[in-house]
């Protein structure tokens, strides 16, 4: 196997970014959370006091959103964004900027670029479905709602975002409807996706699953 690419699926707060992390860092692959590089164009848009709605000038911001990643930051034309990705602001946004044609496709492609080099790990929601449909490995990964909404409570009480658990649990939900009812690439499980509820697991011990899976599948070592 020339290199190999690993698609981490699923709802919002799941757990995807800090399993794909770890795994990353101990297969010693490259991590891409192309959540991110929605978030970067969702703060692109209003930043540039472009109206969300506005479809068209978001296409023309796109060939002035250059991202790159160092490891687990995330830049945004050369400057770190990776604090300001995750306000409130963006996420209320993200989810309907990210439905846009020609958005889903510029990311998509940067995605499949970026992947097509060496042995990869990413997390998103259409990874398995479209942007790596011959993924090695592909893992669908949620936890009911109410779980997921608390993990980010503390999440982002952690990173001095305010908010409370209820008005998550009701954004979260409505992101996952938005993302899995969008007429371009939805959020839905793969046909040949493992699907893994870590209600009840850790991150470590979902990592460590994850990983049993990887190398199951790829004949990949530590
Ligand atoms: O971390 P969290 O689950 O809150 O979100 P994220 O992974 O940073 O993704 C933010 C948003 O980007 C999602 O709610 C989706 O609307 C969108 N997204 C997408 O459409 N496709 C992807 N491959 C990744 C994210
Ligand atoms: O990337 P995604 O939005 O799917 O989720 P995340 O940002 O990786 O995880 C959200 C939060 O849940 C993080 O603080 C994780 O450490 C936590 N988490 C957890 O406590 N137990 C799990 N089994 C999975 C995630």
């Amino acid at each position: 196997m020339k290199h190999i690419i690993v698609a981490i699926d699923g709802p919002a707060a799941s757990g995807k970014s800090t399993v794909s992390k770890i795994i990353a860092d101990k297969l010693n692959f490259n991590y891409i959370d192309t959540g991110a590089m929605y978030r970067c164009i969702t703060l692109l848009t209003l930043e540039s006091n472009v109206s969300v709605d506005d479809e068209k000038e978001i296409s023309n911001l796109l060939n002035k959103c250059n991202i790159h990643f160092e490891g687990t930051k995330c830049f945004l034309n050369g400057k770190d964004v990776s604090l300001a990705i995750r306000g409130n602001d963006v996420t209320k946004n993200v989810s309907k900027v990210c439905a846009y044609k020609d958005v889903r496709e510029h990311m998509a492609n940067l995605q499949r670029e970026m992947g097509n080099k060496e042995s990869v790990i990413l997390d998103g929601r259409d990874i398995g479905t479209n942007v790596f449909p011959n993924a090695h490995v592909k893992i669908y990964l949620t936890a009911p709602v109410e779980v997921r909404a608390v993990r980010r409570f503390l999440d982002n009480k952690q990173k001095g975002i305010e908010s409370t658990i209820k008005e998550l649990e009701i954004d979260i939900a409505r992101r996952d409807y938005l993302d899995s009812h969008r007429e371009i690439a939805p959020l839905t499980q793969a046909k040949d996706a493992i699907y893994v509820d870590n209600s009840s697991m850790d991150i470590n011990q979902t990592a460590e699953y994850i990983i049993n899976i990887i190398k199951e599948k790829t004949g990949v070592s530590l």
